[in-house]
Protein backbone atom coordinates (compact mmCIF):
# COMPACT_ATOMS: atom_id res chain seq x y z
CA UNK A 1 0.00 0.00 0.00
CA UNK A 2 1.45 3.55 -1.06
CA UNK A 3 0.71 6.14 2.23
CA UNK A 4 0.57 9.03 0.99
CA UNK A 5 0.03 12.18 3.41
CA UNK A 6 -2.30 14.88 2.42
CA UNK A 7 -0.38 18.21 2.62
CA UNK A 8 -1.52 19.88 5.73
CA UNK A 9 -0.38 23.67 4.92
CA UNK A 10 -2.84 24.94 2.69
CA UNK A 11 -2.73 28.55 2.22
CA UNK A 12 -5.16 30.90 4.39
CA UNK A 13 -6.69 32.52 1.68
CA UNK A 14 -7.70 29.06 0.28
CA UNK A 15 -8.70 27.64 3.35
CA UNK A 16 -10.79 30.61 4.44
CA UNK A 17 -12.68 30.18 0.76
CA UNK A 18 -13.12 26.30 2.14
CA UNK A 19 -14.43 27.06 5.34
CA UNK A 20 -16.66 29.76 3.68
CA UNK A 21 -18.33 27.18 1.95
CA UNK A 22 -18.34 24.80 4.81
CA UNK A 23 -20.51 27.05 6.72
CA UNK A 24 -21.98 29.48 4.28
CA UNK A 25 -23.22 32.48 6.50
CA UNK A 26 -21.81 36.29 6.82
CA UNK A 27 -22.78 35.98 10.30
CA UNK A 28 -19.73 33.65 11.46
CA UNK A 29 -17.09 35.60 9.67
CA UNK A 30 -15.05 37.01 12.46
CA UNK A 31 -15.31 33.78 13.71
CA UNK A 32 -14.20 32.25 10.64
CA UNK A 33 -10.92 34.61 10.81
CA UNK A 34 -10.11 32.90 13.91
CA UNK A 35 -10.61 29.77 13.08
CA UNK A 36 -8.07 30.24 9.77
CA UNK A 37 -5.38 31.56 12.12
CA UNK A 38 -6.11 29.01 14.43
CA UNK A 39 -5.36 26.25 11.84
CA UNK A 40 -3.25 27.78 10.25
CA UNK A 41 -0.97 28.42 13.06
CA UNK A 42 -1.42 24.47 14.30
CA UNK A 43 -0.82 23.39 10.27
CA UNK A 44 2.18 25.33 10.66
CA UNK A 45 3.61 23.34 13.63
CA UNK A 46 2.53 20.00 12.40
CA UNK A 47 4.64 17.99 9.52
CA UNK A 48 3.05 14.70 8.60
CA UNK A 49 5.37 11.90 8.36
CA UNK A 50 4.87 9.82 5.47
CA UNK A 51 5.51 6.11 5.77
CA UNK A 52 8.34 5.29 3.03
CA UNK A 53 10.48 2.86 2.48
CA UNK A 54 13.37 3.26 4.95
CA UNK A 55 10.51 2.61 7.40
CA UNK A 56 10.85 -1.41 6.57
CA UNK A 57 11.49 -3.76 9.28
CA UNK A 58 11.13 -0.91 12.21
CA UNK A 59 8.43 -2.70 13.53
CA UNK A 60 10.32 -5.98 13.46
CA UNK A 61 9.50 -8.19 16.44
CA UNK A 62 7.35 -5.60 18.12
CA UNK A 63 3.81 -6.94 18.70
CA UNK A 64 0.63 -4.57 17.28
CA UNK A 65 -2.75 -5.82 18.30
CA UNK A 66 -5.25 -4.06 15.80
CA UNK A 67 -9.13 -4.08 16.50
CA UNK A 68 -11.70 -3.57 13.88
CA UNK A 69 -8.31 -5.12 11.29
CA UNK A 70 -10.93 -6.19 8.44
CA UNK A 71 -11.74 -3.38 6.74
CA UNK A 72 -11.13 0.56 6.73
CA UNK A 73 -8.30 2.16 8.64
CA UNK A 74 -7.90 -1.07 10.73
CA UNK A 75 -7.13 -2.84 7.88
CA UNK A 76 -5.14 -0.05 6.24
CA UNK A 77 -3.00 -0.03 9.84
CA UNK A 78 -2.25 -3.95 9.74
CA UNK A 79 -1.05 -3.76 6.55
CA UNK A 80 1.30 -0.89 7.15
CA UNK A 81 2.44 -2.37 10.70
CA UNK A 82 3.02 -5.88 8.42
CA UNK A 83 5.12 -4.02 5.88
CA UNK A 84 7.39 -2.55 8.81
CA UNK A 85 7.87 -5.74 10.34
CA UNK A 86 6.00 -6.45 13.32
CA UNK A 87 3.68 -9.15 14.37
CA UNK A 88 0.27 -8.35 13.89
CA UNK A 89 -2.21 -9.46 15.93
CA UNK A 90 -5.76 -9.25 13.86
CA UNK A 91 -9.32 -8.77 15.71
CA UNK A 92 -12.69 -8.38 14.59
CA UNK A 93 -15.92 -10.67 13.53
CA UNK A 94 -15.27 -11.29 10.27
CA UNK A 95 -12.87 -13.76 10.17
CA UNK A 96 -12.64 -14.41 6.07
CA UNK A 97 -11.50 -10.99 6.02
CA UNK A 98 -9.14 -11.11 9.05
CA UNK A 99 -7.45 -14.02 7.12
CA UNK A 100 -7.07 -12.23 3.94
CA UNK A 101 -5.40 -8.99 6.09
CA UNK A 102 -3.02 -11.71 7.39
CA UNK A 103 -1.71 -12.84 3.76
CA UNK A 104 -1.31 -9.40 3.03
CA UNK A 105 0.80 -8.60 6.26
CA UNK A 106 2.90 -11.88 5.74
CA UNK A 107 3.63 -10.87 1.99
CA UNK A 108 5.02 -7.46 3.35
CA UNK A 109 7.12 -9.16 5.74
CA UNK A 110 4.93 -9.00 9.01
CA UNK A 111 4.07 -12.12 11.32
CA UNK A 112 -0.23 -12.08 11.49
CA UNK A 113 -2.40 -13.33 13.87
CA UNK A 114 -5.91 -13.87 13.45
CA UNK A 115 -8.36 -13.81 16.50
CA UNK A 116 -11.69 -13.31 15.80
CA UNK A 117 -13.28 -11.34 18.36
CA UNK A 118 -16.16 -9.41 19.28
CA UNK A 119 -14.99 -6.11 21.01
CA UNK A 120 -18.29 -6.24 23.14
CA UNK A 121 -17.56 -9.15 24.64
CA UNK A 122 -15.22 -8.92 27.90
CA UNK A 123 -14.28 -12.32 27.31
CA UNK A 124 -13.43 -12.08 23.53
CA UNK A 125 -11.25 -9.43 24.36
CA UNK A 126 -9.34 -11.21 27.33
CA UNK A 127 -9.07 -13.97 24.44
CA UNK A 128 -7.57 -11.64 22.14
CA UNK A 129 -5.14 -10.89 24.42
CA UNK A 130 -4.20 -14.05 26.18
CA UNK A 131 -3.56 -15.42 22.43
CA UNK A 132 -1.33 -12.84 21.49
CA UNK A 133 0.81 -12.88 24.92
CA UNK A 134 0.98 -16.64 24.39
CA UNK A 135 2.23 -16.32 20.54
CA UNK A 136 4.39 -13.38 20.62
CA UNK A 137 5.56 -13.09 24.66
CA UNK A 138 4.45 -9.64 24.74
CA UNK A 139 2.41 -7.04 23.25
CA UNK A 140 3.79 -3.24 22.42
CA UNK A 141 1.30 -1.56 21.27
CA UNK A 142 -3.14 -1.71 21.67
CA UNK A 143 -4.69 -0.44 19.12
CA UNK A 144 -8.75 -0.34 20.26
CA UNK A 145 -10.07 0.88 16.41
CA UNK A 146 -13.47 -1.38 15.85
CA UNK A 147 -16.48 1.42 15.87
CA UNK A 148 -19.35 1.55 14.42
CA UNK A 149 -22.14 4.38 13.45
CA UNK A 150 -26.36 5.32 14.15
CA UNK A 151 -26.80 8.01 12.16
CA UNK A 152 -30.00 10.07 12.17
CA UNK A 153 -32.61 12.25 14.16
CA UNK A 154 -31.93 10.63 18.06
CA UNK A 155 -35.59 10.25 18.71
CA UNK A 156 -35.88 8.05 15.19
CA UNK A 157 -33.41 5.29 16.39
CA UNK A 158 -34.74 2.43 18.52
CA UNK A 159 -32.44 2.67 21.87
CA UNK A 160 -31.47 -1.35 21.02
CA UNK A 161 -29.08 0.48 18.57
CA UNK A 162 -27.60 2.87 21.10
CA UNK A 163 -27.20 0.07 23.75
CA UNK A 164 -25.42 -1.72 21.00
CA UNK A 165 -23.48 1.13 19.83
CA UNK A 166 -22.51 1.92 23.66
CA UNK A 167 -21.59 -1.85 24.17
CA UNK A 168 -19.27 -1.69 20.88
CA UNK A 169 -17.56 1.91 20.63
CA UNK A 170 -17.48 2.57 24.20
CA UNK A 171 -17.21 -0.47 26.27
CA UNK A 172 -15.49 -2.29 23.55
CA UNK A 173 -12.73 0.16 24.26
CA UNK A 174 -12.79 0.12 28.01
CA UNK A 175 -12.30 -3.77 27.42
CA UNK A 176 -9.25 -3.19 25.61
CA UNK A 177 -7.74 -0.61 27.12
CA UNK A 178 -7.96 -2.82 30.53
CA UNK A 179 -6.37 -5.66 28.85
CA UNK A 180 -3.79 -3.75 27.21
CA UNK A 181 -2.62 -1.47 30.44
CA UNK A 182 -2.92 -4.42 32.66
CA UNK A 183 -0.23 -6.35 30.42
CA UNK A 184 1.52 -2.94 29.93
CA UNK A 185 2.33 -3.00 33.94
CA UNK A 186 3.05 -7.14 33.89
CA UNK A 187 5.87 -6.31 31.17
CA UNK A 188 7.01 -3.11 31.97
CA UNK A 189 5.46 -0.51 29.51
CA UNK A 190 3.49 -0.43 26.02
CA UNK A 191 1.44 2.11 24.34
CA UNK A 192 -2.18 2.17 23.66
CA UNK A 193 -4.06 3.60 20.56
CA UNK A 194 -7.62 4.40 21.17
CA UNK A 195 -9.17 5.19 18.29
CA UNK A 196 -11.74 8.30 18.90
CA UNK A 197 -13.03 11.14 16.57
CA UNK A 198 -13.27 14.48 15.74
CA UNK A 199 -16.48 14.46 17.50
CA UNK A 200 -14.83 13.01 20.90
CA UNK A 201 -14.01 16.74 20.97
CA UNK A 202 -16.83 19.05 18.73
CA UNK A 203 -20.42 16.50 19.58
CA UNK A 204 -22.59 16.35 16.21
CA UNK A 205 -26.10 16.78 15.61
CA UNK A 206 -27.55 13.38 13.73
CA UNK A 207 -24.48 11.30 15.58
CA UNK A 208 -25.48 11.96 19.19
CA UNK A 209 -24.93 8.41 20.48
CA UNK A 210 -22.05 8.00 18.35
CA UNK A 211 -21.11 11.67 19.74
CA UNK A 212 -21.45 10.43 23.14
CA UNK A 213 -19.22 7.18 22.60
CA UNK A 214 -16.50 8.86 21.28
CA UNK A 215 -16.38 12.01 23.57
CA UNK A 216 -16.10 8.42 26.35
CA UNK A 217 -13.31 7.51 24.41
CA UNK A 218 -11.06 10.70 24.86
CA UNK A 219 -12.66 10.98 28.57
CA UNK A 220 -11.41 7.59 29.32
CA UNK A 221 -8.07 8.49 27.88
CA UNK A 222 -7.99 11.65 29.59
CA UNK A 223 -8.24 10.07 32.72
CA UNK A 224 -6.01 6.69 32.33
CA UNK A 225 -3.13 9.25 31.96
CA UNK A 226 -3.64 10.93 35.33
CA UNK A 227 -3.84 7.83 36.25
CA UNK A 228 -0.56 7.31 35.30
CA UNK A 229 1.02 10.12 36.15
CA UNK A 230 -0.29 10.10 39.49
CA UNK A 231 1.36 5.97 39.73
CA UNK A 232 4.84 7.48 38.28
CA UNK A 233 3.95 5.42 35.11
CA UNK A 234 3.75 7.62 32.28
CA UNK A 235 7.60 7.10 31.53
CA UNK A 236 6.67 3.46 30.28
CA UNK A 237 3.41 3.42 29.36
CA UNK A 238 1.16 5.64 26.76
CA UNK A 239 -1.74 6.65 25.84
CA UNK A 240 -2.98 8.32 22.83
CA UNK A 241 -6.48 9.73 21.23
CA UNK A 242 -6.80 9.35 17.74
CA UNK A 243 -9.29 12.23 16.16
CA UNK A 244 -9.94 11.98 12.55
CA UNK A 245 -11.95 13.64 10.33
CA UNK A 246 -14.64 12.07 8.03
CA UNK A 247 -12.95 9.45 5.94
CA UNK A 248 -13.63 7.39 2.65
CA UNK A 249 -13.93 4.02 4.49
CA UNK A 250 -16.55 1.10 4.63
CA UNK A 251 -17.85 3.02 8.16
CA UNK A 252 -20.59 4.48 5.73
CA UNK A 253 -21.92 1.19 4.52
CA UNK A 254 -21.63 -0.19 8.09
CA UNK A 255 -23.30 2.56 10.12
CA UNK A 256 -26.77 1.98 10.92
CA UNK A 257 -28.73 4.26 9.18
CA UNK A 258 -32.15 6.72 10.19
CA UNK A 259 -31.73 9.71 8.68
CA UNK A 260 -34.13 8.86 5.63
CA UNK A 261 -31.06 9.60 3.08
CA UNK A 262 -28.13 8.22 1.63
CA UNK A 263 -24.94 8.79 4.48
CA UNK A 264 -22.74 11.79 3.37
CA UNK A 265 -20.25 13.91 5.39
CA UNK A 266 -18.04 17.23 4.01
CA UNK A 267 -14.68 16.74 2.70
CA UNK A 268 -14.13 13.10 3.10
CA UNK A 269 -10.14 12.66 4.08
CA UNK A 270 -8.55 9.66 2.63
CA UNK A 271 -7.98 6.93 4.74
CA UNK A 272 -4.43 6.78 4.20
CA UNK A 273 -4.04 10.10 6.48
CA UNK A 274 -5.28 8.40 9.31
CA UNK A 275 -3.35 5.57 9.06
CA UNK A 276 -0.13 7.34 8.74
CA UNK A 277 -1.38 9.09 12.01
CA UNK A 278 -1.55 5.96 13.71
CA UNK A 279 1.27 4.38 12.77
CA UNK A 280 3.57 7.80 14.13
CA UNK A 281 1.56 8.02 17.27
CA UNK A 282 2.56 4.36 18.01
CA UNK A 283 6.07 5.50 17.32
CA UNK A 284 6.01 9.04 18.80
CA UNK A 285 3.02 9.08 21.16
CA UNK A 286 1.47 12.19 22.30
CA UNK A 287 -1.51 12.52 23.94
CA UNK A 288 -4.52 13.59 21.66
CA UNK A 289 -3.98 13.66 18.02
CA UNK A 290 -6.57 15.42 15.50
CA UNK A 291 -6.05 14.30 12.28
CA UNK A 292 -5.46 16.88 9.27
CA UNK A 293 -6.62 20.50 9.25
CA UNK A 294 -10.26 20.15 9.35
CA UNK A 295 -9.98 18.34 12.56
CA UNK A 296 -7.16 20.15 14.00
CA UNK A 297 -9.37 23.36 13.06
CA UNK A 298 -12.38 21.91 14.53
CA UNK A 299 -10.50 20.84 17.73
CA UNK A 300 -8.85 24.01 18.67
CA UNK A 301 -12.10 26.22 17.82
CA UNK A 302 -14.12 23.96 19.88
CA UNK A 303 -11.63 24.66 23.23
CA UNK A 304 -12.10 28.79 21.78
CA UNK A 305 -15.20 28.66 20.97
CA UNK A 306 -17.45 25.60 21.55
CA UNK A 307 -21.31 26.87 21.00
CA UNK A 308 -20.59 28.49 17.50
CA UNK A 309 -18.13 25.20 16.67
CA UNK A 310 -20.95 22.88 17.39
CA UNK A 311 -23.60 25.59 16.06
CA UNK A 312 -21.50 25.38 13.04
CA UNK A 313 -20.92 21.71 12.50
CA UNK A 314 -24.53 21.03 12.93
CA UNK A 315 -25.24 23.16 10.60
CA UNK A 316 -22.95 21.41 8.03
CA UNK A 317 -24.44 17.93 9.16
CA UNK A 318 -27.52 19.47 8.62
CA UNK A 319 -27.12 20.48 4.92
CA UNK A 320 -25.00 17.50 3.94
CA UNK A 321 -26.95 14.57 5.51
CA UNK A 322 -30.30 15.71 6.24
CA UNK A 323 -30.86 17.90 2.71
CA UNK A 324 -28.52 16.74 0.24
CA UNK A 325 -28.44 13.17 0.37
CA UNK A 326 -30.80 10.74 -2.37
CA UNK A 327 -33.53 9.09 0.02
CA UNK A 328 -31.64 5.78 1.62
CA UNK A 329 -34.08 3.07 3.57
CA UNK A 330 -33.86 2.35 7.51
CA UNK A 331 -30.71 0.26 8.20
CA UNK A 332 -28.66 -1.36 11.05
CA UNK A 333 -25.73 -1.65 9.39
CA UNK A 334 -23.61 -3.94 10.55
CA UNK A 335 -24.44 -3.26 14.24
CA UNK A 336 -25.84 -6.57 15.46
CA UNK A 337 -24.38 -8.76 12.85
CA UNK A 338 -21.50 -8.47 10.55
CA UNK A 339 -22.13 -7.73 6.62
CA UNK A 340 -19.54 -8.58 3.94
CA UNK A 341 -19.73 -5.51 1.60
CA UNK A 342 -17.88 -2.87 2.62
CA UNK A 343 -14.04 -5.12 2.75
CA UNK A 344 -11.30 -2.87 1.62
CA UNK A 345 -9.80 0.18 2.94
CA UNK A 346 -11.43 2.77 0.87
CA UNK A 347 -15.35 2.78 1.24
CA UNK A 348 -15.74 4.65 -2.60
CA UNK A 349 -17.86 7.41 -0.82
CA UNK A 350 -16.45 10.08 -2.22
CA UNK A 351 -17.19 8.44 -5.51
CA UNK A 352 -20.68 7.97 -4.61
CA UNK A 353 -21.34 11.48 -3.02
CA UNK A 354 -19.92 12.98 -6.52
CA UNK A 355 -22.07 10.83 -8.72
CA UNK A 356 -25.17 11.91 -6.16
CA UNK A 357 -24.24 15.26 -6.57
CA UNK A 358 -24.01 15.15 -10.63
CA UNK A 359 -27.50 13.26 -10.47
CA UNK A 360 -28.71 16.22 -8.35
CA UNK A 361 -27.34 18.92 -10.90
CA UNK A 362 -29.01 17.49 -14.22
CA UNK A 363 -31.64 19.83 -15.03
CA UNK A 364 -35.09 18.18 -15.11
CA UNK A 365 -36.21 16.37 -18.15
CA UNK A 366 -38.45 18.57 -20.60
CA UNK A 367 -42.09 17.92 -20.16
CA UNK A 368 -43.32 15.83 -23.13
CA UNK A 369 -46.59 16.19 -25.07
CA UNK A 370 -48.48 13.99 -22.85
CA UNK A 371 -47.13 14.81 -19.62
CA UNK A 372 -49.82 17.66 -18.11
N1 LIG B 1 -14.74 6.65 8.65
C1 LIG B 1 -14.91 7.76 9.35
O1 LIG B 1 -15.46 8.76 8.86
C2 LIG B 1 -14.39 7.85 10.76
C3 LIG B 1 -14.17 9.12 11.31
C4 LIG B 1 -13.71 9.21 12.62
C5 LIG B 1 -13.49 8.05 13.35
N2 LIG B 1 -13.72 6.83 12.80
C6 LIG B 1 -13.51 5.63 13.61
O2 LIG B 1 -12.49 4.85 13.02
C7 LIG B 1 -12.66 3.50 13.45
C8 LIG B 1 -12.51 2.57 12.25
O3 LIG B 1 -13.62 2.76 11.38
P1 LIG B 1 -13.46 2.76 9.80
O4 LIG B 1 -13.71 4.13 9.33
O5 LIG B 1 -12.24 2.08 9.40
O6 LIG B 1 -14.77 1.91 9.36
P2 LIG B 1 -14.97 0.34 9.04
O7 LIG B 1 -14.31 -0.03 7.77
O8 LIG B 1 -16.43 0.11 9.16
O9 LIG B 1 -14.20 -0.40 10.20
C9 LIG B 1 -14.80 -0.77 11.40
C10 LIG B 1 -14.11 -2.02 11.91
O10 LIG B 1 -14.66 -2.35 13.19
C11 LIG B 1 -14.99 -3.73 13.18
N3 LIG B 1 -16.09 -3.99 14.10
C12 LIG B 1 -17.32 -3.48 14.11
N4 LIG B 1 -18.04 -3.99 15.13
C13 LIG B 1 -17.22 -4.85 15.77
C14 LIG B 1 -17.37 -5.70 16.90
N5 LIG B 1 -18.52 -5.77 17.57
N6 LIG B 1 -16.32 -6.46 17.28
C15 LIG B 1 -15.16 -6.42 16.59
N7 LIG B 1 -14.95 -5.63 15.52
C16 LIG B 1 -15.98 -4.86 15.12
C17 LIG B 1 -15.36 -4.04 11.73
O11 LIG B 1 -15.16 -5.40 11.41
P3 LIG B 1 -16.25 -6.59 11.47
O12 LIG B 1 -17.51 -6.10 10.87
O13 LIG B 1 -15.55 -7.65 10.68
O14 LIG B 1 -16.37 -6.95 12.92
C18 LIG B 1 -14.32 -3.20 10.98
O15 LIG B 1 -13.12 -3.91 10.88
C19 LIG B 1 -14.01 3.43 14.14
O16 LIG B 1 -13.83 3.48 15.53
C20 LIG B 1 -14.70 4.70 13.66
O17 LIG B 1 -15.71 5.14 14.54
C21 LIG B 1 -14.14 6.70 11.50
Amino acid sequence: MILVAEGIRPGAKQLTKEITDFVGGEAVKPFLLLLVLAVVGCASTQSPRVADSSARGRWAGKTVVITGASSGIGRGAAVEFGRQGANVVLAARRTNLLEEVAGEVRARGGTPLVITTDVSKAGDIERLAQAAVRRFGRIDVWINNAGLGVVGPFWDAPVADYSRLIDINLKGVVYGSHAAVRQFRAQGGGTLVNVGSVVSEVPVAYYACYSATKAGVLSLDRALNEELRLNRLTGNIKVATIMPWAVDTPWWKHAANYSGHTPRMLALDDPSKVVNAIVNTAEHPSKEVPVGWKAQGAYISHRIAPDITETISGNIVQREQMEKGASAPVTTGSLYRPIQAGRFVEGGQREEMKREDQQRRLPAPPEGPGSQ
